[in-house]
């Protein structure tokens, strides 16, 4: 595995592999890397012959009163993961790389970026659609992999893929959990044991919601209700919101005549958290 930081020498080295014929498979992460990491890094390794993977913290898409400075970080510990993983080239670029002095273009997502999310994270997906769109024009990935877990993410990203003519195909890939059906997430290891336990609660509110549904109910009022009962019962997990969007579009529905998707996000002391699960159309 090589590490490269500079954008300019991982572009040569990325078109000269597209001049040879070869595939390119490219994994963005902001490192800190887990088991959710590690399945999108295997399955982008199985189908292409070359493998990219990014770590970048990157300040475009946290808020200023966000996590930023105490986002973790492990290079050494994710270093080794992506050895193990037979990643080719670990693109580890300084934000000086990524944004330099007199940088001022962004990316500005549409209707995909309002609403979740986007309501409490104002200018986190024009941050990560800007990064994204650069990382992709660096390494002309021909598939790109993205965790399900960060749903809305996947619908922007998809939604810019297609608007701005991108060549990559953008591959959702399903979300790893915790025994107990926790999301991995970098963010989980700020959490204290009695909060570890109580951050089960977003994975049982969005199981009962799909269980309703199995069960045949498709008014989106009821299933909301199927999981705030949940919520309800965990004081210490405070709700930003509870869901049920169109699985494709994210458009809000009220009755489940279609495949959608039931998404949650809160926050347990001072770490916030998200997950989401679809609900089975019949
Ligand atoms: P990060 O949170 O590091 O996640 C990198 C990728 O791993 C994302 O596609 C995310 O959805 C996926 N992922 C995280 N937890 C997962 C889990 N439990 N199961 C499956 N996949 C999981 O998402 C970002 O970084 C950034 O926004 C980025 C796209 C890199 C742009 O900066």
């Amino acid at each position: 595995m090589e590490t490269i930081s500079s954008p300019a020498d991982l572009r040569n080295r990325t078109l000269a592999a597209l001049r040879a014929g070869k595939t390119i498979g490219f994994v963005p992460t902001m490192g800190a890397l887990h088991a959710g990491h590690a399945s999108l890094i295997r399955r982008a390794r199985a189908e292409n012959d070359l493998l990219v993977v990014s770590i970048f913290v990157n300040p475009a898409q946290f808020g200023p009163a966000e996590d930023l400075d105490r986002y973790p970080r492990d290079i050494p510990r994710d270093t080794a993961l992506c050895e193990r993983e037979k990643v080719d080239l670990l693109f580890l670029p300084r934000v000086e790389d990524v944004y330099p002095p007199g940088f001022d273009t962004f990316v500005a997502p549409g209707r995909a970026a309002e609403g979740l999310c986007g309501a409490s994270r104002p200018n986190h997906f024009r941050g990560v659609a800007t990064v994204v769109l650069k990382f992709f024009s660096v390494v002309r990935p021909t598939r790109a992999y993205f965790g399900e877990k960060d749903y809305q993410q996947i619908a922007v990203i998809r939604r810019m893929a297609r608007d701005l003519d991108l060549d990559a195909e953008i591959v959702p890939c399903p979300t790893v959990r915790e025994a107990d059906g926790l999301a991995m997430s970098s963010r989980n290891a700020f959490l204290s044991p009695e909060e570890r336990t109580t951050a089960t609660v977003l994975f049982r509110a969005v199981s009962a919601m799909a269980r309703s549904r199995e069960t045949g109910e498709r008014r989106a009022a009821v299933l909301r209700e199927a999981g705030g009962s949940v919520l309800a019962a965990e004081p210490a997990f405070r709700v930003e919101y509870l869901e049920i969007r169109d699985a494709e579009t994210l458009d809000p529905i009220e009755t489940c005549d279609r495949p959608a998707v039931a998404l949650l996000a809160g926050r347990i002391g001072g770490v916030r958290l998200i997950d989401n699960v679809r609900l089975p159309c019949d």
